[in-house]
């Protein structure tokens, strides 16, 4: 089949070169010309595993290209990819003018039938003004060419987008047309084996889907951050609760690992989305705000121990001079996604009450150097080893593989006091306390007993 992607982000990128590779003919249009230039030269603008020889493979044998020239786009493809982005307004709704200034491009250029799909997670509703906008440009033209708009939500996790791609979970295709779902269907086919995954809906219906399940995952996450947090208060450990508790296959054990917030480009907008999509048609999402205040809180939450650890209520000037190791900028493994980051969080409060930071994260260097820039009180280290140089306490902001079993003696040789602030739970308290290293971590007895 013949695709257009409009917007080579994250998910365009991904979604468009996995249809490639499964024989699909993919034009990819995006407004940067830097970007589509890179791509061109296989210089891929996201670190993704397994993504760059697959845009390179599809790219050469020519079922994948890129341009900037949106009329090819849209004369190219019967199917018509929005993958545009949708920041967050300043008032957390998402801004659909990237989504609707593609629909109005699609239909300025159409000259036969096309079916327009929703790939951007946008709020309900959405589809509704795509099509809006394709009609009112098509009446202007006195035009009338048919087209059908779909909602299809994606449901990438960063770091496995690829392996989620080729082996999704499930379909979403919203659409109230035959000819569209059928359309969907054979463009699936590839994708649709072993078992049935596509799932055919109402329009709203997949669109809210999306919605639900990000802030059903990120609900899980904030309510075992509270579990955590009553955990330490009543000296139990989170992490025996946690197992005690996944055991339940109702519950399960997947996202249910509590932390310093979780952050990236999904949950953090999608939930701010759906609480403002409910407030705006007079409902109150009373689950949804205590998740995110839950969320906010837990960012801060290694400050919080070190404020205490250092004392900072008596000394209010207690971190001017010191320097921290942080290891984990990224929001979480295997990216070098900052967005959201808990990291910076911390890192902003460090700099604020006038501490240091070295830091080091196995992806997200350049990404840190970007948004920071130099400053002299951020040290971008090349090891997690020589992060720790005369720094006085180590802090753990993501769960990278490596750092699940560091040389502690080592450590506690080059730290100025033995003490790790753990915003991932990566080490047993016991074992620290062996070892006579201070160790707070989330919601376990020890950290609160000795914070
Ligand atoms: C998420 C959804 O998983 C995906 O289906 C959707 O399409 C996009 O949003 P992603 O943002 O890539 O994907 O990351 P994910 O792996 O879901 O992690 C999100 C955040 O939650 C991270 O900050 C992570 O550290 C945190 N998290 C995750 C926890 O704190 N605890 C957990 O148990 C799981």
């Amino acid at each position: 089949m013949k695709v257009t992607f409009y917007g080579i982000g994250y998910v365009g990128l991904v979604q468009a070169t996995v249809l490639a590779d499964a024989g699909h003919d993919v034009c990819c249009v995006d407004i940067d010309e830097t970007r589509i230039n890179n791509l061109k030269k296989g210089i891929i603008p996201i670190y993704e595993p397994g993504l760059t020889p697959l845009v390179e493979k599809n790219f050469a044998e020519g079922r994948l290209t890129f341009t900037t020239d949106a009329q090819f786009g849209v004369e190219f493809g019967d199917l018509q990819f929005i993958a545009v982005g949708t920041p967050p307004d300043e008032d957390g709704s998402a801004d659909l003018q990237y989504v609707l200034k593609v629909a109005e491009t699609i239909a300025t250029h159409m000259t036969t039938a096309k079916v327009i799909v929703d790939k951007s997670t946008v709020p309900v509703g959405t589809a509704d003004k795509v099509m809006a906008t394709v009609q009112s440009v098509l009446d202007a033209k006195s035009s009338d060419l048919t087209f059908s708009v779909v909602s299809n939500p994606e449901f990438l996790k960063e770091g496995a987008a690829v392996n989620d791609c080729k082996r999704p979970d499930r379909i979403i295709i919203g659409t109230d047309s035959a000819v569209a779902e059928e359309f969907m269907r054979e463009l699936y086919a590839p994708f649709n084996r072993n078992h049935e995954k596509i799932i055919v809906m109402d329009i709203k219906s997949a669109e809210l889907t999306k919605y639900a399940a990000n802030c059903m995952l990120a609900t899980k996450i904030s309510f075992m951050n509270e579990m955590a947090n009553i955990a330490e208060r009543v000296g139990a450990d989170i992490e025996h609760v946690r197992h005690g508790i996944g055991s339940d296959p109702r519950i399960g054990y997947q996202f249910i690992y509590p932390g310093c917030g979780y952050g990236g480009s999904c949950f953090p907008k999608d939930v701010q989305a759906l609480v403002r999509t409910a407030d705006n048609i007079g409902y109150e999402s009373k689950i949804l705000k205590a998740v995110e205040a839950v969320n906010y809180a837990q960012k801060h939450k290694l400050f919080a121990y070190i404020s205490k650890h250092f004392d900072l209520a008596t000394n209010p000037n207690a971190l001017q001079g010191k320097t921290f190791a942080v290891w984990g900028l990224s929001f979480k493994p295997n990216t070098d996604d900052m967005r959201e980051a808990p990291s910076r969080v911390l890192m902003e409060q460090l700099w604020a009450a006038g501490a240091k930071v070295q830091a080091y994260d196995p992806e997200a260097m350049e990404e840190t150097q970007r948004i920071y820039g130099s400053r002299s009180d951020l040290s971008l280290m090349g090891t997690k080893e020589s992060a720790l140089n005369n720094a006085d306490a180590l802090i753990i902001c993501t769960e990278w593989q490596s750092f699940r079993a560091p040389d502690f003696a080592r450590i506690k040789e080059q730290l100025s006091e033995a003490v790790i602030f753990d915003g991932r739970n990566l080490y047993e308290p016991e074992r620290m306390s062996s070892k006579a290293i201070q160790y707070y971590s989330i919601g376990r007895g020890l950290s609160i007993a000795e914070a």
